[in-house]
């Protein structure tokens, strides 16, 4: 019988569509909320899945999956993944990196700007009726042009946020866990600082890094007392990296202008003390969600899926593998 495939949300119909060439897929018409043990059921009569942020996938769920070999995940974030418990047990990992990068940069750059010119505050304030109220210092905010943008994680997406910036006349500043090379700082007009210093100068700082424990909570209570009171915070990469309680006080404090955010620590709830606030630009994690984008990235993961499972044209090498040494046997599968 075919191998078979678990697919564990909606996606795009005519391209999940294309798995019923080589496998079995059980698929879902739903969005579904699973918790782990309905993960771990799916996954032990599974050879292959397309999953999402929303599962996570470590020692427990794949226990029992004794057919599982890969599992390709629709995002380029991937913490939602154990990956070396994937790796130990020889499952291959793939994510969605590259098609995405242009549209997240977009995004984080229309974020930016509604939270630096308060552009859904003032449009809530208009709905509600209160124009006759305008008065010439009515709904102020802050330039792009002739500020520091500051950028934390240097990764694709944030190469695409630095060239926006240096598009709109900004100083570009970043910080990374490794400097870039010359010829590619050159490209994007970014200049490397420590996190410190991208904290203290930046008049709008966008957060574009990875999530893992280390940087659980990098932007806490201290490191957003060293940011600017005018400046703007916004968070396109995962909500574990800012403190939320302390970013929400620091907001109604006045101790930071405003703030954007796609993403929160627990998705898909979003504190009350945030949504109390009118300097905070809350949207539902659609960085990555223009219709073409989207496509693209199940494509990529089903291509993936395709490859990791030893069928079609690219039998045996997924394009974006998260970790490649499974394939290449470098990993030591143990009880299988
Ligand atoms: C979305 O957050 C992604 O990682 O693609
Ligand atoms: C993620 O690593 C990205 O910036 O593309």
């Amino acid at each position: 019988s075919r191998p078979r495939v678990w697919v564990s949300q909606p996606l795009f119909d005519d391209v999940i569509g294309r798995l019923d060439e080589y496998f079995d897929v059980q698929s879902t018409a739903q969005v579904s909320e699973y918790a782990a043990g309905e993960i771990a059921a799916h996954l032990r009569q599974a050879h292959g899945a397309v999953v999402t942020l929303n599962e996570r996938i470590g020692t427990a769920e794949i226990a029992g999956a004794a057919h599982l070999r890969a599992i390709a995940n629709v995002g380029v974030g991937y913490n939602n993944l154990d990956i070396p418990a994937l790796s130990a047990a020889g499952i291959i990992a793939t994510n969605t990196p590259d098609v995405l990068t242009e549209t997240t940069a977009d995004f984080g750059f229309a974020l930016l700007m509604a939270t630096a010119r308060r552009i859904t505050e003032a449009e809530r304030w208009l709905r509600a009726g209160q124009w006759q109220q305008w008065s010439f210092s009515s709904m102020l905010g802050s330039d792009l042009h002739g500020s520091t943008l500051g950028i934390l994680g240097m990764g694709r997406i944030g190469q695409g946020i630095a060239r926006r910036g240096a598009g709109f006349g900004m100083r570009v500043l970043y910080h990374n866990r490794s400097r870039l090379p010359a010829a590619v700082e050159g490209q994007c007009q970014a200049s490397y600082v420590d996190l410190d210093s991208l904290l203290r100068q930046s008049d709008h700082l966008l957060l574009v890094l990875p999530y893992s424990p280390e940087v659980h909570h990098l932007i806490d209570a201290s490191a957003l007392s060293k940011m600017k009171p005018s400046a703007t915070l916004v968070n396109i990469a995962r909500g574990g990296i800012v403190d939320e309680v302390a970013l929400a006080a620091a907001l109604a404090q006045g101790r930071l202008a405003g703030a954007g955010l796609d993403v929160y620590e627990g998705e898909p709830q979003v504190r009350p003390e945030l949504l109390a606030l009118d300097n905070v630009v809350l949207t539902p994690h659609i960085a990555s969600a223009s219709l073409a984008t989207r496509r693209a990235m199940v494509t990529l993961a089903v291509d993936n899926l395709i490859a990791a499972l030893g069928e079609g044209p690219q039998a045996g090498r997924p394009a974006t593998p998260i970790n490649a040494d499974v394939i290449t046997g470098k990993t030591i599968a143990t009880k299988r």
